[in-house]
């Protein structure tokens, strides 16, 4: 009451407090307590509200994975691709059967393609085309490939994938990288490379083996141009030499280019070896000269949304096979639960 203390005596006396009825306690102690549930819950729901929109925010714009180009709708799931595997009646029961048994049944279709049908059941799709074997003749069964692709499917899928035999490709971070793109874009993606002076013809291309990548209109304009002898004649020296630098050259004249594939942190996402390669900077002598973009090398080599490796053997397909599909951390699977069956471990 020391506010008082300048009243006259009078004033004093009116000011004086009642002492409060039980009743009139318990009111005014129910409605302190209101108040104070009511302030509480405004705090808290404000504070909710804030977390989870920043954790949305950062989910959606990639940011907390350091990559900017992440879709906010989350609809990578639903990019349709179709893929095909390059390989022969010598290695379809070696390498692409493989394929058949990991990720391949992950693409929407994936075709099998060699040169002769096979004297047993495949598990797969098997396309054969009447082209010889060897290297001189992968130019000539990627024409019929993709003609074949195109004439049958063009309509069905959005995008269209080369694999080798050897390459792993995840398929999930494959859609998440194309839910970004647009399957109109005259464009072809994969590891970028460029022929180095001392070849002696100067082209920038992709390579075959960490497996390449084109939408539906790149497909189609390639199919108009593949079989024209003036703009990708197939009997040169590039085409029994290399196919996919062939496959530049057709798609450079007729305009098609070649995408950013690197994240948002410039670190690679198809790979022109096995992932180990690259972590212990065992590289080789020849890709160094042929790289257009920088390349580290070391644990953080690669792209977390890494899309392809290749040169990779059977044994090594079903333990990447198992560390993308199967492997779960504990401490990041939200819908773990445990199970305790007797005194089993927790599953
Ligand atoms: C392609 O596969 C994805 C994932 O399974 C699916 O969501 C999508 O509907 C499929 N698209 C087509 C055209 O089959
Ligand atoms: C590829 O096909 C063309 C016909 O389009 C043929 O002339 C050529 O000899 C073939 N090349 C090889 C290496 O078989
Ligand atoms: C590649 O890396 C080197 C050395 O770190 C740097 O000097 C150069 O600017 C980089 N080039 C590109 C294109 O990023």
């Amino acid at each position: 009451m020391e506010s008082f203390k300048f009243h006259s005596g009078h004033q004093r006396a009116m000011y004086k407090r009642r002492k409060m009825t039980a009743n009139e306690r318990k009111i005014v102690f129910i409605i302190g307590a209101l108040l104070v549930s009511f302030i509480l819950g405004c705090i808290s729901t404000w504070f909710l509200m804030t977390v989870q929109n920043r954790i949305k925010t950062d989910f959606q714009s990639g940011e907390a994975w350091g990559d900017r180009r992440v879709p906010t709708d989350y609809s990578f799931t639903s990019v349709s691709v179709l893929c095909w595997v390059m390989t022969s009646p010598e290695n379809l029961f070696e390498r692409a059967i493989h394929i058949s048994q990991t990720w391949g049944p992950r693409c929407n279709l994936t075709l099998y393609v060699t040169s002769e049908v096979p004297d047993h059941p495949f598990p797969g799709r098997l396309l054969t085309v009447p082209v010889g074997e060897g290297r001189h003749s992968l130019w000539n069964k990627t024409r019929a490939a993709f003609t074949f692709i195109y004439t049958h499917y063009r309509d069905k899928y959005d995008w269209f994938v080369k694999a080798d035999d050897d390459t792993f490709i995840i398929v999930d971070n494959l859609r998440y990288f194309l839910a970004s793109k647009d399957p109109m874009q005259l464009e072809y993606y994969g590891f970028h490379l460029r022929l180095p002076p001392e070849m002696g013809y100067a082209i920038d291309f992709i390579s075959g083996g960490a497996g390449y990548v084109m939408g539906k209109e790149t497909l189609q304009t390639l199919i108009k141009v593949v079989f024209d002898d003036e703009k990708c004649h197939a009997n040169g020296e590039i085409a029994e030499a290399a196919e996919d630098v062939m496959m530049a050259h057709c798609l450079r004249e007729v305009g098609i280019t070649i995408g950013h594939t690197l994240d948002s942190l410039g670190k690679h996402r198809f790979l022109v070896f096995k992932l180990t390669h690259f972590i212990y900077d065992n590289i080789g002598t020849w890709l160094p000269s042929y790289l257009v973009h920088n390349l580290t090398t070391g644990i953080d080599c690669c792209s977390p949304y890494l899309i392809s490796m290749h040169y990779v053997r059977p044994p090594e397909m079903y333990f990447l096979e198992y560390v993308t599909q199967r492997l779960r951390l504990a401490s990041l699977s939200k819908d773990h639960n445990y199970h305790f069956i007797g005194n089993e471990i927790p599953i």
